[in-house]
């Protein structure tokens, strides 16, 4: 009965021999033994180690690999953000607050990608299909071949993309979506894991493009999309200030691009409009600038943008001094206030601060420490800057001011834009039409604000 090869495994005690028996050795039940496709026979780790294929095929680092076909929406903003266009088989998650604008915004993407001739779904778990279609007439996107639907069943979305073939389909919100195999409320962590992980199984299966939307709020009373960053491919962040028409689209994960880039929108009344070249959108051009206000020649993505970063600095009224922050991180104007007083001898112990980032905009660099330090002297001294100064430097913690990436990049924005000054890391080269003051330490760039020294030496 035994053949060369064959393999027999006891369905009784799962021991397998190489050769068929009425009974097992192992355990001693009968009739147990049966052929087995795949079973290892005794030992066959030691016998096989040397001559056995792997599983594994590897590859080297310098093979060439295509890059990944991708599917240009006509947004630019939106498209850039992706690392060029959305890759077919991805899954995105986008995340926001609220009303900053995310349906509005995927919208004009799904349309702008229809008249393109891309496939589009729109499925909206939050809104009716009449208030969306209204919407999109508003506008003037009616025109655009968007499939649309109200569903919020996970099952009903699986199965209609199934039936229809799409290249790119938004999910609007992947807090509403419940699957009947779960007991949990929409929006609870275990409906937003399952759902998302069965919408981004289907997205590569299919080769279709998921987008999903989320909302976070500040509280984190929803279950926040958290859960969802692991299983998708990209996650963008929309930002904007309450009072600001500005919206910014930020990479914060993106397996097919750079995750520094960023997308500028400008809210209106026809939904989002695209700024395709933000650098002089944060910048206060009204008026002169005031004692407090320094331009900070910054760097988002791959564009630069200047912005104007406000200090004000006055008595405390109250026993612990405030520091409020807007568009910035706490911690790093503490590490600012912190340098000034040890190494340049200027103290905020019984002052409060308040730093403010002009337009909405966050910033992340620490390319403007310098910039945000120039503010609060300026402040402190009440002292204005040269109006046609830009500034720019790392600080670090010995008040060293140091270089930062691209500034030949920052001056020659600023100076395209009418700057004819900067202020920055003493071993930067001027760019053209540049008048450039380099400090080393922090404390010579201090010295300078407070003397209204601007002469370059
Ligand atoms: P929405 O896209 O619904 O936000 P989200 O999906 O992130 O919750 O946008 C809501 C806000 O955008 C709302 O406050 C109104 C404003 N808005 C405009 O100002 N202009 C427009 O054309 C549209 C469509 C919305
Ligand atoms: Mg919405």
């Amino acid at each position: 009965m035994a053949r060369d090869g064959a393999l027999y495994a006891c369905q009784s005690c799962g021991a397998v021999q190489t050769r068929w028996s009425g009974q097992c050795p192992a355990c001693g039940a009968w009739n147990t033994l049966v052929e087995e496709i795949g079973a290892r026979p005794p030992g066959a780790l030691k016998l096989t180690k040397a001559t056995r294929k792997t599983g594994l095929a590897f590859e080297g680092l310098d093979e060439s690999t295509p890059a990944p076909p991708r599917i240009v929406t006509g947004v630019d903003e939106w498209d850039r953000v992706c690392g060029g266009g959305v890759v077919p088989g991805s899954a995105i998650l986008i995340a926001g607050d609220p009303g900053v604008g995310k349906s509005t915004l995927l919208l004009q993407v799904a349309a702008q990608a229809a008249r393109r001739g891309v496939r589009c779904a729109y499925i909206s778990g939050e809104e009716a299909v009449e208030q969306v279609r209204s919407r999109a007439q508003r506008m003037g996107l009616a025109d655009a071949d968007v499939k649309l639907a109200a569903e919020t069943s996970l099952r009903a979305i699986i199965d209609g993309l199934k039936a229809e073939p799409f290249d790119l389909v938004v999910i609007d919100s992947i807090q509403t979506i419940w699957s009947d195999a779960h007991e949990a409320g929409p929006g609870s962590v275990t409906q937003v894991r399952a759902a998302a992980g069965e919408l981004v199984r289907l997205a590569k299966k299919r080769g279709l493009a998921v987008v999903l939307v989320g909302h976070v709020t500040k509280e984190g009373t929803l279950a926040g999309p958290r859960v969802v960053e692991h299983m998708v491919d990209a996650v963008f962040s929309f930002e904007g200030e309450r009072g600001y028409p500005f919206r910014i689209l930020r990479g914060a994960k993106n397996r097919f691009g750079a995750t520094d880039e960023i997308g500028v929108f400008e809210m209106g009344d026809a939904g989002l409009a695209e700024v395709k070249n933000p650098s002089a959108l944060f910048l206060n051009t009204s008026g002169e600038r005031a004692a407090g206000a320094a331009v900070f020649a910054g760097i988002e993505g791959s564009r630069p943008v200047l912005v104007e970063i406000q200090a004000l600095v006055a008595p405390s009224a109250y026993g612990t001094p405030r520091r409020a922050v807007v568009g910035w991180d706490g911690g790093r104007l503490a590490m600012i206030l912190a340098v000034l007083e040890a190494r340049c001898g200027l103290s905020f112990g019984d002052r409060d601060v308040y730093l403010n980032v002009a337009g909405g905009l966050r910033i992340s660099e620490p390319a403007a420490d310098l910039a945000a330090a120039a503010a609060l002297a300026s402040s402190a001294f009440d002292v204005a800057l040269p109006q046609d100064c830009v500034v720019f430097g790392e600080i670090s913690l010995s008040g060293e001011v140091r270089p930062v990436s691209r500034m030949d990049g920052r001056m020659k924005e600023a100076a395209k834009l009418g700057f004819r000054r900067a202020l920055g890391p003493a071993d930067a080269d001027p760019a053209a039409g540049m008048a450039f003051i380099g400090a080393h330490r922090l404390a010579d760039a201090i010295q300078r604000i407070h003397d209204g020294d601007w002469e370059t030496r």
